[in-house]
């Protein structure tokens, strides 16, 4: 993890939040690497969600949203952990994180006591408005699901969706989480990349949905390149569920600190809309065009954090193998798609031609230009932010129009027409 930690802060895929006024506890900012490879899973995971689907649209919501949205989803009331304080320092944890209540007792010399577990509400509060002592007390959205239910009306009405669909968002989430940590996993401020998807209430159609769901998951993370060895479902036990889920599975990854949550699918029958029904007075109910019978429909969710994802493709690409390190992440993930130089930079001829190499492709992919040092050290940088190709332009270029391409996976190298470049790199990435 520590290497991992260096390796996004020395090449900019990660910095801490704030860093030059000394940080802000869990909260992090992506640099120009970071911001690639999280936009690249962003745009991937719409695609294959959105776009090549007919069965669910998107929406946009906003981060604050009519207090009354949480009252009613149930997160002022239940959206709590349980929270203890050590009488000897005041340090706060969680009193369900064992393993870190038993490396707090280490830290003193006598056995700390604890005040009792008491519920912490993960709600991040702000305030609207300009009238000083009449502002309105609003939060952070805690989770973007609710901008999905509180639409569902609207969607229905303003597009041509029939029950089974659903509605995908992307967004930011804000939490108070009382223990931030290992890294970018568990932060106040993340993003959330979820998919609400309606169906009949019927008990079958929605086990058949939710394992659908389940596999649809697994498959897209391992088809991404997650090793499928490091991934395992977990079904929540009785009494650890959310409040508002009947049934929910973690997909969850070995990390470095243990089995960890990934993403979660949950099966959250009609308690959203029901609530909202409830507490808006407007009707949530979806009305069957072809038999006009009405009914609240049932919400199997699929939800996963971006910064989760991305953090577990850095853990799961990074790879050390006989002194070489690359990170083997998938070529549609990758920040930069091929990385173009001169085999000598100051050889104007080759740069010149490499310059036209790499201005051309530019249209079409996220490229790199290097021009320092030897090419060993080239390939060796790009190695290790995850370029998954290399193209070199040496002195036979210049004779017979061919460049060297070279695989970050296997070192391997080929000769390919410069004028082929464009087809083959759409064929591989
Ligand atoms: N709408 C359901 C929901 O929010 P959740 O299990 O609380 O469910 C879903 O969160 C996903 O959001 C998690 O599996 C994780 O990937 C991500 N997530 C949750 N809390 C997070 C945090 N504090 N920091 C980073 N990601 C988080």
């Amino acid at each position: 993890m520590n290497k991992i930690a260096a390796l996004c802060k020395r090449r900019g895929f990660i910095y801490p939040g704030s860093e030059i006024y000394g940080g802000l506890g869990g909260t992090w900012d992506y640099g120009p690497l970071g911001t690639e490879l999280k936009r690249n899973i962003k745009n991937e995971w719409w695609k294959d969600v959105v776009q090549l689907r007919e069965d669910i649209v998107g929406v946009d919501g906003s981060i604050i949203m009519n207090p009354k949205v949480w009252a009613a989803s149930g997160h002022i009331e239940a959206f709590v952990d349980p929270l203890v304080e050590c009488k000897i320092c005041h340090e706060r944890l969680r009193a369900d994180h064992i393993d870190q209540i038993e490396e707090h007792g280490k830290s003193h010399k006598e056995k700390p006591k604890w005040t009792e577990p008491r519920k912490f509400n993960l709600l991040v509060k702000a305030y609207l408005g300009i009238l000083e002592g009449r502002q309105q007390e609003v939060y952070l959205r805690g989770e973007i699901t609710q901008g999905v239910h509180v639409n569902f009306r609207s969607v229905v009405d303003s597009t041509r969706v029939k029950i089974p669909f659903g509605i995908a968002q992307i967004g930011k989430a804000f939490r108070n989480e009382i223990t931030p940590g290992n890294f970018t996993f568990r932060s106040r401020e993340f993003e959330q990349m979820e998919v609400q998807y309606y169906i009949r209430p019927e008990t079958k159609e929605g086990e058949k949905r939710f394992e659908y769901w389940k596999k649809f998951w697994m498959d897209w993370y391992t088809g991404f390149g997650i090793s499928k060895n490091k991934l395992r479902f977990r079904d929540h036990a009785d009494g650890e569920r959310a409040h508002y889920a009947k049934a929910a599975t973690d997909i969850e990854y070995e990390s470095p600190w243990g089995w960890s949550e990934f993403m979660g699918i949950h099966h959250r029958g009609d308690w959203d809309l029901s609530r909202h029904q409830e507490y808006s007075g407007q009707n949530m109910k979806y009305q069957d065009p072809e038999t006009k019978e009405e009914y609240l429909p049932w919400d199997i969710e699929s939800s996963a954090g971006v910064d989760r994802s991305l953090l577990f493709f850095l853990i799961d690409g990074y790879t050390e193998d006989k002194g070489r390190i690359f990170l083997k992440l998938h070529p549609k993930l990758a920040p930069y798609k091929v990385a173009v130089f001169p085999l000598l930079a100051n050889k104007p001829k080759l740069t010149g031609l490499a310059r036209r190499i790499y201005l051309d492709l530019k249209t079409d992919f996220m490229i790199a230009w290097d021009g320092r040092g030897n090419i060993g050290k080239r390939y060796a940088s790009q190695d290790e932010i995850g370029t998954p190709f290399c193209v070199t332009v040496d002195f036979q270029s210049l004779e017979d129009d061919t460049v060297t391409l070279r695989d970050r996976d296997t070192t391997k190298q080929e000769r390919v027409k410069i004028n082929g470049l464009k087809k083959i790199l759409r064929e591989k990435i």
